[in-house]
């Protein structure tokens, strides 16, 4: 059958931008750059090692070795930015966790000095948190009698832990705690031991999220009780709540923070958004573990496109005004 010649008499035809490649392109608003990418990496306190993490397909733990190779192709291919995560023997883990997290000779300060002896031109980013340390798979130090969350002890292990890594060359502190007060706090100590120059990138919009599952595998850090699935809602924020999330960021910013980040990032957008609106310094978002893991379980069904929808996922979170994106998409994104 022939078309119709029905005819509209638009002005306004907005298909017009959209009728081959090259005016898409021309007209395209966004681009997911390599440096606005920050790869995270788990990390393993051996000469060589790549063990793969299950709920993360693609996704391998690293020994120093094989750290070093990564982090080479990474700065090959444009990304300026790597967020390191531990997972240690459980031989090391304690209640507090302070002894691993503040050993001068602990992995991640280890590997920081091995990795800044190679001069690569990316940012090393290590989290400010007790999870990969404590036994009990919390952020910060419980109360053995009552089972709180001790906010001020915790807080002073963490300046001391941020120092510990800043000294050994980690370029980036990111604390990822959502304790109150931690940010003026690890502030001066860094400034107190001639640190000046690192970076604070606050976890500061960090949601109490069921997303963090395939990451606390990764890092071993789900406990024998509560599992991977540990409530840490004391600390973290409740997902309703945007204004007390707004509480937050402004804190972080009044306390020092240079970089603000907002975690989970695809079911957060509208935050993204309104952390975007509401200061002028960069804003991170981190596109976590089960975001990425729900996108690979679905597309290995056959349910989803995987390379499109890993596309889109990644533009909608810059797009809400993400300035840089924690994503373990990152260098599949930058190589393609
Ligand atoms: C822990 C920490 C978590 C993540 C980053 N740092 C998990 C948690 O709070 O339990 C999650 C990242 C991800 O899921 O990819 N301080």
């Amino acid at each position: 059958m022939e078309p119709s010649s029905f005819s509209l008499p638009l002005s306004r035809r907005p298909r017009r931008l959209r009728q081959n490649q090259a005016t898409r392109e021309m007209v395209r608003e966004i681009r997911l750059a390599p440096e606005k990418l920050i790869q995270p990496l788990f990390v393993l306190d051996e000469e060589s090692a790549r063990e793969p993490i299950d709920s993360m397909p693609g996704i391998d733990r690293l020994g120093k070795k094989e750290l070093i190779e990564e982090l080479e192709q990474l700065a090959d291919l444009g990304i300026r930015g790597v967020a390191l995560f531990p997972k240690i023997d459980s031989s090391l883990k304690t209640e507090t966790g302070r002894e691993a997290a503040t050993n001068p000779e602990g992995i991640i300060p280890s590997l920081a000095r091995l990795v800044k002896e190679k001069d690569l031109p990316i940012n090393l980013i290590a989290d400010i948190a007790l999870d990969p340390y404590t036994l009990h798979g919390h952020d910060g130090i419980v109360d053995p009698a009552s089972g709180e969350i001790l906010n001020d002890p915790t807080v002073e292990v963490l300046a001391e832990m941020a120092v510990n890594y800043a000294e050994a060359g980690v370029d980036w502190v990111a604390p990822s705690d959502m304790m109150d007060g931690r940010i003026g706090v690890i502030r001066d100590a860094l400034d107190d031991s001639g640190l000046a120059n690192t970076v604070i990138m606050a976890y500061s919009a960090k949601f109490a999220s069921a997303y963090y599952g395939p990451f606390r595998d990764a890092v071993g850090s789900a406990p024998p009780i509560g599992g991977k699935y540990l409530d840490k809602s004391s600390y973290q924020l409740p997902p309703t709540n945007v204004r007390e999330a707004m509480v937050e960021v402004d804190l972080d910013i009044h306390e020092g923070a240079d970089i603000v980040m907002v975690k989970p990032a695809g079911p957060y957008l509208d935050i993204i958004r309104r952390v975007r609106e509401r200061c002028e310094l960069p804003v991170a978002a981190y596109q976590v573990s089960g975001e990425y893991s729900m996108i690979h379980a679905s597309a290995q069904k056959g349910w989803i496109d995987y390379k499109s929808a890993r596309n889109e996922s990644l533009t909608a979170i810059h797009r809400a005004g993400a300035d840089l994106i924690l994503s373990y998409f990152s260098k599949e994104v930058a190589s393609s």
